[in-house]
């Protein structure tokens, strides 16, 4: 097989590599999981706020949906007026979802956000929920996003700030500092994050508000840190020796913070209304 070095935005690579199935996303989510300090769950607060700006009666788009977890955790809450579009990219994720989420409030669809298959004003709610950072033309996709709303409809766009798990970086940058993981996350770090989203967003949306989520990692286990970098899948990352270095590096970490390695997160959306 071929592998694209990550030399992103690169479609190809997200839709058949990266994300051709969940699993780089969960081992990264895991993390998170496990070693969050908010012991409110991501997911369920996304939700908080989407219902906070949608009617009980909705038509709802997640673009860029992975396998569904947002819609997965909060399904004992699904407003029974909402009715769901879920898309994304990578067809092995669209399959996913409509594996895991077999109701008649939900549809599936491959998509791509920069030429959405729906007609004008067909929604009252667009999520795009850690995804714009990975669009080649955000213009173009904020367009499309903003087409496809109701005038008057919201977009939640959750994103990252520039600060987002760094001691993360640093480590990585430590034992494979030429790696080409730099660039795949250089090219999520700072494309559309927390500090400058707002303004990609304000020629195509008004109202918008930033809302943050309080969290941070503790990590007490090099295990599921490596996982989480492996995910990351840098060609830099398959020379010999450099899992065990991760792990020793990790554990190092670990040792230092007395017993749990620190990391900062950054972490939170965009609350906004569809320009007239
Ligand atoms: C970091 S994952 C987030 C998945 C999900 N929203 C979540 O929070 O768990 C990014 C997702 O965006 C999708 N994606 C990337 N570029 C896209 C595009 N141009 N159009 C639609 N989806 C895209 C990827 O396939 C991947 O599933």
């Amino acid at each position: 097989m071929t592998h694209d070095a990550p030399d992103l935005p690169n479609k190809r690579y997200l839709a058949t590599q990266q994300y051709r199935d969940a699993s780089n996303l969960n081992a990264r989510a895991a993390l998170h999981i496990r070693y969050g300090t908010n012991s409110y769950p991501w997911f369920r607060w996304v939700f908080d706020q989407a219902l906070s700006v949608a009617p009980n009666e909705a038509s709802v788009l997640e673009v860029g949906a992975g396998p569904g977890g947002l819609w997965r955790e909060n399904l004992d809450r699904l407003p029974t007026g909402w009715r769901v579009t879920l898309t994304d990219l990578s067809a092995g994720m669209v399959e996913e979802q409509r594996a895991a989420l077999a109701d008649p409030r939900f549809t599936f669809a491959v998509a791509d956000v920069e030429a959405l298959p729906f007609a004008n004003a067909s929604f009252d709610l667009v999520i795009a929920n850690h995804m714009l950072y990975h669009v080649p033309d955000r213009p173009k996709a904020l367009a499309e996003l903003r087409r496809a709303l109701r005038p008057g409809g919201a977009l939640v766009a959750a994103t990252n700030g520039a600060q987002n798990i760094r001691e993360l970086d640093n480590l990585i940058h430590s034992v494979t500092p030429d790696a080409a993981s730099a660039e795949w996350r250089a090219s999520f770090r700072h494309p559309f994050t927390l500090e400058n989203g707002a303004e990609q967003l304000a020629p195509f949306f008004e109202q918008i508000e930033t809302r943050r989520y309080d969290d941070a990692l503790d990590v007490t286990e090099p295990e599921p840190l490596v996982a989480y970098i492996l995910s990351i899948d840098s060609p830099a990352f398959r020379a010999p020796g450099v899992n065990a270095a991760f792990e020793a590096r990790a554990r190092e970490l670990i040792a230092q913070g007395g017993g749990a390695f620190h990391i900062t997160k950054s972490v939170g959306l965009f609350v906004a209304r569809r320009r007239a």
